[in-house]
């Protein structure tokens, strides 16, 4: 098996097998089977929203790639009339600088340093590149989800539905054929936003967003939420994905923020911190002891740079994983040497005969703590172990 993950990295590092997952299944046994917002996709490993799934060429680029699932950009929301009241949002930003952490002189890994936010151009705009997406969702080569922000009140406030509403009968309409998929950026953390400080304001949030994104769209929806790192302690984080426990699935979690640079940033920090997070975590510490809505699925993003990274995430309950800045990364970081980037990270992420997905799910059969079902192991039995325990 190892001679043949050595091989299999090797003969990679020029071109990716056309059906990846068929190609692990037949040549290790391996299902990689993993699943985001209830849909089932071919292996773990997706895009997170951000400045890499902005076109179409893009998008049919992962396609091509193997890509596992890609999440558009976040829009902005808005009303009949154009209104956003999240305008503050839609900011023109272009440059991005991907460049290595430093704190106090320790290397923490790779962040890509960026004042911009969210969408910039028309909903039109938009619409149209959420229709390749839905074409591509459809021929079964690459799911597509997209991701929008939403108004978010201060606590006695109301939501603003009209935002809602409007946002959501344009986007379903583009979509076409329920289920209608979306991820909820949270990210009022980012420029130190002040609607970010109240704790029982960000818990309403979570709790009631989920149920008016359904109730507001015109056609059956599942809400991904993807939560913020807030700047709280740990146990907050808790809160946080107990209160959005309404959702299907939630995004565990965007990027920290470094008040003294007023940029968000990832890298090694943001990993450890996340994995902390949800390794402490627990379905039963909801304050009532119980748990009425259906269990969101688990999506891990932040700072992942190997197939050990997204196995940790996994054990820690994650179906799924989203990420950005490893698609980012100067050509001479990764081993393959052709190809585009999404090709050589999944190359890397799952061949790596050390650090690979597959390695790491071979090594948890070795300990005793993964078990051949049919023959076959299966990814997805790794976060299915984390909560039945
Ligand atoms: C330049 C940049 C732009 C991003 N834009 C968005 C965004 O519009 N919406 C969102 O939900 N997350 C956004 N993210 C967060 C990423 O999707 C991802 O969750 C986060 O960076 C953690 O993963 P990583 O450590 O692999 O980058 C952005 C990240 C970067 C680096």
């Amino acid at each position: 098996m190892r001679a043949q993950l050595d091989a299999d990295f090797e003969r990679f590092k020029s071109e990716l097998p056309r059906d990846i997952a068929a190609h692990v299944r037949e040549a290790y046994r391996i299902d990689l089977t993993a699943r985001y917002l209830g849909q089932t996709v071919p292996h773990p490993i997706g895009k997170g929203s951000g400045q890499l799934s902005l076109n179409e060429r893009q998008l049919e680029e992962d396609a091509a790639a193997g890509l596992g699932f890609a999440v558009l950009k976040t829009l902005i929301a808005q009303d009949e009339a154009g209104v956003q009241s999240m305008a503050a949002w839609a900011i023109h930003e272009t440059r991005m600088k991907v460049e290595r952490r430093r704190v106090v002189g320790i290397d923490r890994g790779w962040t890509v340093t960026w004042k911009g936010r969210g969408w910039d151009r028309s909903l039109d705009d938009y619409l149209a590149l959420l229709r390749t997406g839905r074409d591509l969702t459809r021929a079964g080569r690459l799911l597509v989800v997209p991701s929008v922000k939403y108004h978010l009140p201060r606590l006695g406030d109301p939501f603003v539905e009209s935002e809602y509403r409007f946002t959501n009968s344009r986007l379903a309409e583009a979509w076409g054929e329920p289920p209608f998929l979306v991820e909820k950026d949270f990210s009022p953390t980012l420029a130190g936003d002040s609607l970010a400080e109240v704790r029982p304001q960000i818990l309403r949030w979570l709790h009631e967003v989920p149920q008016l994104i359904r109730h507001t769209s015109p056609i059956d929806t599942r809400v991904a939420l993807k939560l913020m790192n807030a700047r709280f302690e740990d146990g907050f984080q808790h809160e946080m994905l107990l209160a959005g426990g309404t959702g299907d699935a939630l995004v565990v979690f965007n990027r920290l923020f470094d008040q003294a640079r007023s940029v968000a940033y990832g890298g090694q920090d943001l990993l450890e911190r996340n994995l902390r997070v949800l390794g402490s975590f627990s379905w039963r510490g909801g304050r009532t002891g119980t748990f009425s809505h259906p269990r969101p699925g688990l999506c891990g993003t932040g700072g992942i740079s190997s197939g050990r990274d997204v196995m940790a995430y996994a054990q820690a309950g994650c179906e799924a994983v989203q990420l950005h800045t490893m698609f980012q990364l100067p050509l001479d970081e990764y081993s393959a040497h052709e190809g585009s980037r999404t090709q050589r990270v999944l190359h890397q992420l799952l061949f790596h005969p050390d650090d690979g997905l597959i390695a790491g799910l071979q090594r948890l059969e070795r300990d005793g703590m993964l078990h051949r079902r049919d023959g076959e192991l299966h990814f997805l039995d790794v976060p299915h172990a984390r909560f039945e325990r």
